[in-house]
């Protein structure tokens, strides 16, 4: 029995191992970003399109926030399961519309976390003020709730 033991380990690592690291990195379920807004994504269909609902906690408008919808696809996880994505939220108190893309990482302990670049694209009257149109930022999102199966 002790001896089977590392036998036991190595067959974990090798089989079941990789066979739970398949299941992360699906971008479906709740998520919270560094600025404390909150998204909650849908079920992808078997292309990776996902539709879902951004809560965001900040805005450059002094309107009131309210959810808006999201759209974007992932690519299917591969064998490392960190696949890039892309969405744009089409903001539904202003006239402003954000587009993110990111990469969804796994940690040495399993947790996944969205590293996001975005562009927050605002209404100008005019095209000569195009130039000061659009702003650039990061992100970083944890999942809020282990997704269900
Ligand atoms: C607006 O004020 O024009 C709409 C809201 C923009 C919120 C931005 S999008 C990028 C950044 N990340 C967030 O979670 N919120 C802000």
């Amino acid at each position: 029995m002790v001896q089977a033991t590392p036998f036991l380990v190595v067959l974990f690592l090798a089989l079941g191992a990789p066979g739970l690291a398949v299941k992360q990195c699906i971008l479906t379920g709740q998520w919270k970003n560094d600025l404390g807004s909150n998204m909650t994504i849908k079920i992808l269909n078997v292309n990776g399109d996902f539709s879902g609902i951004y809560h965001t906690a900040v805005a450059a408008t002094t309107k009131k926030i309210l959810p808006s919808p999201l759209q974007g696809s992932q690519h299917l996880p591969n064998q490392q399961n960190q696949s890039t994505f892309g969405f744009t939220v089409h903001w539904s108190f202003t006239n402003t519309t954000t587009v993110f893309t990111g990469q969804c990482f796994v940690d040495d302990h399993g947790k996944e976390i969205l590293k996001t670049m975005w562009l927050l694209r605002s209404y100008v009257d005019k095209i000569e003020d195009d130039w000061k149109a659009t702003l650039v930022g990061y992100n970083v999102f944890e999942r809020l709730e282990s997704r269900v199966e």
